[in-house]
């Protein structure tokens, strides 16, 4: 699969939890901490594997500063989805905080699917993005294996 194929089913699966998590009552404290630790465990993956690819090779011709208006918003999620699972799941503040986060998220996925990916596919070749697909499944596989050494 090429880059943006992979990254399209991230995005579905990313969008669904979130779907899933916004539908939590704060007396489901057992299965929102669970869809949490995945949805976060995910979330970062896919993130730190855009960076190693899409976004490295999208710098250099991105004269609009696209990306590192998207890479402003990673730091944005980042630092709000710490928020979200800072935060105890039976507090009734919860939601409030997911719902800031999903908001950024959101606006995130909209600007990638409708400017960053358009861009980029008229950037890059079949072949090169053939091989950026290649590069986001190791760097996928990298992310998860530093995330278990730390425990997460
Ligand atoms: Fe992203
Ligand atoms: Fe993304």
């Amino acid at each position: 699969m090429n880059l943006f194929d992979l990254i399209d089913v991230d995005h579905v699966n990313l969008k669904q939890m979130m779907a899933q998590l916004l539908a939590t009552a704060a007396g489901d404290v057992d299965e929102r901490a669970e869809l949490r630790r995945i949805f976060g465990r995910d979330l970062t993956i896919h993130m730190e594997a855009e960076e190693e690819t899409l976004y490295l090779d999208l710098i250099d011709v991105d004269e609009f500063n696209l990306a590192f208006e998207a890479l402003e918003e990673h730091m944005a999620m980042r630092f709000m989805l710490e928020r979200v699972e800072q935060t105890r799941p039976a507090d009734t503040r919860w939601i409030a905080t997911f719902r800031v986060f999903s908001d950024i998220m959101n606006r995130h996925l909209q600007s990638e699917e409708d400017v960053i990916f358009p861009l980029a596919r008229s950037t890059f070749t079949d072949e090169k993005t053939q091989q950026q697909g290649q590069r986001y499944i190791e760097a996928k596989r990298i992310a998860t294996a530093k995330l278990a050494g730390e425990g997460g």
